[in-house]
């Protein structure tokens, strides 16, 4: 055993991918079947970014598991300022059996991973979300499946970091991945490249389009999420004003309409509407919004139970 963290998507195969979604719906059935962290161990979570849905999801996740949520107020830690990144990662690795982080740069993550001794989980960096679409994906196949040659549509920021993770993601559970982006905010080339060659493993497929419309023909689910991602507020303006690159890669009725009839909706919120997306479309019926922001915890949970099963050199 060697230990493993999950700091971007492709951290895991198409196979423990697979397997972690199934460990989230037996334990969607029956959230107490898992005491990973009775003890009850301790799970360092830290935010450099604003959040409501992580800190809530990890917290319940946690506690779930039999174990306490030791929420390291960022403010005060000033991870990288006060104390380097490597520092603070052997502190937490001694008090705690993982740690969960929302920060900036990957580059951070990466090297609270590299010290800390303990699985390190990404709980959304500028790059990747990739607890977020384990969510969904676990979301679509409660609706839909199997995942395996199903369309997934993602219409808004191509550049960012949902955007990214739906690539990975969705390439590794055989999925048909289109991203409809302005020519302005193509995905990252290189996680494209990653992308690809893992969609030619799977069987899935990669399409970067700047047509929305496009994008959205016949998909099984059709996806947005905010244009002005955190840490780039500075943005705003010119993001969501008059003459903005988004302004036709918003999911309205009449995208939605391009999709398969019985497509669904999602976004993993904050949701602005009128800008991403129309409040008829994530208020109505196709969205299924709710479930994926419940699924968090579902999924999450399954991501520490698996990971500290694996992982040699956790604390206890
Ligand atoms: N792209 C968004 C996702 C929020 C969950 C952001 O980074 O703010």
């Amino acid at each position: 055993m060697s230990l493993r963290h999950f700091l971007k998507d492709d951290d895991i195969t198409a196979d423990e991918q697979a397997e972690i979604l199934r460990l989230a719906a037996i334990l969607k059935a029956d959230p107490f079947a898992d005491r990973t962290l009775e003890g009850p161990k301790v799970v360092a979570v830290l935010f450099d970014k604003p959040t409501l849905r992580t800190q809530a999801s990890f917290t319940a996740a946690v506690a779930h598991l039999g174990g306490y949520p030791m929420i390291v107020d960022a403010k005060l830690a000033q991870v990288g300022e006060r104390e380097s990144v490597a520092d603070t990662a052997r502190i937490l690795g001694r008090q705690a059996v993982a740690i969960v982080w929302r920060t900036y740069g990957q580059d951070r993550i990466e090297e609270m991973a590299a010290h800390a001794g303990v699985p390190v989980v990404n709980a959304l960096t500028d790059d990747y979300h990739p607890c977020q679409i384990l969510a969904d994906l676990m979301t679509i196949s409660e609706r839909k499946g199997d995942l395996a040659g199903l369309t997934m549509a993602y219409v808004g920021d191509g550049a960012n970091n949902m955007a990214h993770s739906y690539l990975l993601g969705g390439a590794l559970a055989g999925m048909h991945v289109r991203i409809g982006t302005p020519r302005s905010h193509p995905p990252r080339e290189d996680i494209r490249a990653r992308a690809e060659a893992i969609a030619a493993t799977t069987g899935g497929s990669i399409t970067v389009t700047d047509e929305a419309y496009a994008a959205a023909t016949a998909a099984d689910v059709v996806i947005t999420d905010t244009w002005v991602s955190m840490g780039m507020e500075a943005e705003k303006d010119s993001r969501h004003g008059a003459g903005s690159p988004f302004e036709s890669f918003s999911v309205t009725p009449e995208l939605m309409a391009q999709a398969d009839p019985a497509a669904i909706f999602l976004h993993c919120l904050p949701a602005y509407r009128g800008f991403e997306v129309a409040a008829e479309v994530i208020d109505g019926p196709q969205s299924v919004v709710w479930d994926e922001a419940e699924n968090r915890l579902h999924a999450q949970k399954a991501v520490l139970s698996w990971l500290l099963e694996r992982s040699a050199g956790a604390a206890g």
